[in-house]
This record gives C-alpha cells, sequence and structure tokens, in this order.
C-alpha cells in the first residue's frame, strides 16, 4: 500500500501485506511455550516467556503502529506494563516525578514499591505547572502524567511535562488508557513512553488482563530484558484475543465517544445529578484543551449524586442494563463508585480535596444502544 494506512484499517490489519494463496485470513493461536530451534544455532530461541511468540509479535507490532512509536510490547497487565516502563528507565537513587491525578493502583505500586526499591517519588498537582519546575532534581530521571485521568477526565496538557523532560534529558511516560490511540496518541505530544491497560478499549470485551507499553526500540528491548527476567509475558490466547478486539476498536471507540457525549448532555439536565465529569461538555475544566487534543472524548462519564453515597447506592441498586462492576471500556456499560473501588484508601477528605464527593460515580459507557442507557439510568434517577 502507498498510502500511509489509517488508524481503522491499521486496527483490523497491523501493516496490510498481501498474503500468499492459501494462508489463513485469521492468523492462528500459536498455543505453544516453546518452538523447534536449530541444532547449533545460538540464535535466541523462541519461547513464550521471551514475547518472541508470533501472537505476541504480531500484537505488539499492531499497536506500535497505532500509537506511532518505534516498538510495543504487551504484558499481562497494565500494572505490569506501568511497573516495567517505569523500571525500564528508573534506577535505584533515582527520582520520579509523578502527577498526582493518578489510578489508585499506579499510586500504590509507587508508594509501597519504588521507595523499597531506592526510587523517590514527587507528586504534583497537573495544573500547577510552576511546580512541576520546581520539583525537578539533579537525581530526576523521568517524569510520569496519566491522561485522560480516573475518574475526573480530566485531560492535561502534557507541554510543561513534556519540555521538562526534554530540558532535562529524561523520559517522558504517559498512562493514556482512557483514550486510547484512536483518541489520543500522546507521544504526539511529547512522550516517550505510552502505557496502556490494554484489560480496557484496546480489548474492549470486558474478557482479558493484558498492558502494552510504546515507545523506541532501546526502550522496548529494556521493558522486554525486565518482562523475560521478571516474567509477565502475555499468554498466546489471551494475545489473540485482543488481537481480535483490537480489529474493532476504531468502530468501538467511535461509538464509545457518541454514547458519552449523549448520556453526558442527558445528565447535564437532570435535577438529581449535581455535576457532570465529560470532557465533550462547555462545562468541564479541560473543555477547550480536549477540544484541541482529542480525536473524541471518549465513553467515561463522571456523575455527582444529590444526597451522597446513600442516593448513589440507591441509585446502583436500581439500574438494570448498566452494570455494577469495576473496570471500564468494554462493550457493556459497567458503573462503579471510585469512593470504593479505585480511590478507597483515601479518607472521605482526601477524596474530597481531590474533587471525588462520596456520590460520585464513574459509568463506562458501553456500545449498547444509547437511548437504552439513557431510559435505564433515568428509571434509576427514580
Ligand atoms: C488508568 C489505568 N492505568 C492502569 C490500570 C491498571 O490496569 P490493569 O487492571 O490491566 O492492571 C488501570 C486499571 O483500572 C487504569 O484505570
Amino acid at each position: 500500500m502507498r498510502r500511509k494506512p489509517g488508524p481503522s484499517t491499521i486496527a483490523v490489519h497491523g501493516q496490510p501485506v498481501r498474503r500468499p494463496d492459501w494462508t489463513p485470513v485469521v492468523a492462528p493461536v500459536f498455543q505453544s511455550s516453546t518452538f523447534t530451534n536449530p541444532v547449533g544455532s545460538d540464535e535466541t530461541v523462541m519461547y513464550t516467556r521471551y514475547g518472541n511468540n508470533p501472537n505476541q509479535v504480531s500484537l505488539a507490532a499492531k499497536y506500535a503502529l497505532l500509537e506511532g512509536t518505534e516498538a510495543a510490547l504487551f504484558v499481562s497487565s497494565g500494572m505490569g506494563a506501568t511497573a516495567l516502563a517505569h523500571l525500564a528507565v528508573l534506577r535505584p537513587g533515582d527520582h520520579l516525578l509523578a502527577s498526582s491525578w493518578i489510578y489508585g493502583g499506579t499510586r500504590r505500586l509507587f508508594d509501597e514499591e519504588f521507595g523499597r526499591l531506592g526510587i523517590e517519588v514527587t507528586y504534583v498537582d497537573p495544573d500547577q505547572p510552576r511546580q512541576w519546575r520546581r520539583s525537578v532534581r539533579k537525581s530526576t530521571r523521568a517524569v510520569f502524567v496519566e491522561t485522560p485521568t480516573n475518574p475526573l477526565m480530566r485531560v492535561v496538557d502534557l507541554t510543561p511535562m513534556a519540555q521538562i523532560a526534554r530540558d532535562s534529558g529524561v523520559a517522558l511516560l504517559v498512562d493514556a488508557t482512557f483514550a486510547s490511540p484512536i483518541n489520543f496518541r500522546a507521544v504526539e505530544h511529547g512522550a516517550d513512553i505510552v502505557i496502556s491497560s490494554a484489560t480496557k478499549y484496546l480489548n474492549g470485551h470486558s474478557d482479558i488482563i493484558a498492558g502494552a507499553v510504546a515507545a523506541s526500540k532501546p526502550i522496548i528491548e529494556e521493558t522486554t530484558r525486565l518482562m523475560q527476567l521478571w516474567g509477565q509475558a502475555l499468554d498466546p490466547h489471551t494475545a489473540w484475543l485482543i488481537d481480535r478486539g483490537m480489529r474493532t476498536l476504531a468502530i468501538r471507540m467511535e461509538r464509545h465517544n457518541a454514547t458519552g457525549m449523549a448520556v453526558a448532555q442527558w445528565a447535564e439536565g437532570r435535577a438529581p445529578i449535581t455535576r457532570v465529569y465529560y470532557p465533550g461538555l462547555e462545562s468541564h475544566p479541560d473543555h477547550a484543551h480536549a477540544r484541541e487534543v482529542l480525536g473524541g472524548f471518549g465513553g467515561m462519564v463522571g456523575l455527582e449524586l444529590k444526597g451522597g453515597a446513600r442516593a448513589a447506592e440507591r441509585f446502583l441498586k436500581r439500574l438494570k442494563l448498566v452494570t455494577h462492576a469495576p473496570s471500564l471500556a468494554g462493550v457493556e456499560s459497567l458503573i462503579s463508585e471510585p469512593r470504593l473501588t479505585s480511590h478507597s484508601r483515601l479518607t472521605e477528605e482526601e477524596r474530597s480535596r481531590l474533587g471525588i464527593p462520596d456520590g460520585f460515580v464513574r459509568l463506562s459507557c458501553g456500545i449498547e444502544d444509547a437511548e437504552d442507557i439513557i431510559a435505564d439510568l433515568e428509571q434509576a434517577l427514580g
């Protein structure tokens, strides 16, 4: 193909190539831990823990094309991807400058494990650009940002962080799980390493756990080396399922974007809902920036219910179509309360300071008919 393929084409095919006659249109699952190798050869052997199983390799190549990076690697969870990507660029004695608006699991990894490894972490609010520069140390070796954020859908302007990373010659790591490469490609905004929980939009069917890292070849080589030693290789069948899920990524995102917007607009007019958090709405603090950098606003909507935790519980118990479960970004609509899931380790006051009051619910709009999702939410409001 002469023309550079678009994201929908890449999501289906990876780099399109003419297939030889009599080859399967869909690649088989290479459900094999090991592969034959030539006698006497000192070439690297093929072994699924090494990440060179054909299912793992073709999936990673497709994802790298979508993110616009030289290379990529899939591992067995989003947390695995976050951990290995950071360990690929940080050593004992190094300092990590991190956004304070991050997924609770990531925060725990930094707080409970990185200190033990001799890596110090400083947290800065993304809306304090001067504080970022002030927090840089001689030992700073990496900067980490999540965007859009969980659960307030803040869309962070990466410009100051990218500038700091460039000036200091360190890596900018961005967890862009909530956008997917269809809505946002972080490398176009200065990221060196993109992290994604493939459990979410990339796979999109709530049936696997996986993570992905996209970056330059040397960084992916180092991440792969760590994966081989720490052992988070992706199972071939899971790789095959993600590959299948990714074939519909672009079209799913189109629907998530449209339904997210429809639900957010509906919610804004409802009296029992005191606030709606959706970057596609003018009322969202990052709306102007989101319009500039996002290809779509996604399917994640935050709703603050009048009446706090009890009102939220009443509402959740009445839902029929929208399922009460953690996680997000699948074809089915899911809803959860961050106070009991991702942010359960914080006190009510800490959550309130972060802008997550009790009565806040996080809705992941699936690809059902928007009218059905809205009708379910409407009846549950009572
Ligand atoms: C933004 C973000 N990053 C990373 C993760 C971790 O992903 P996983 O559950 O696949 O390990 C999550 C999980 O919810 C997430 O929301």
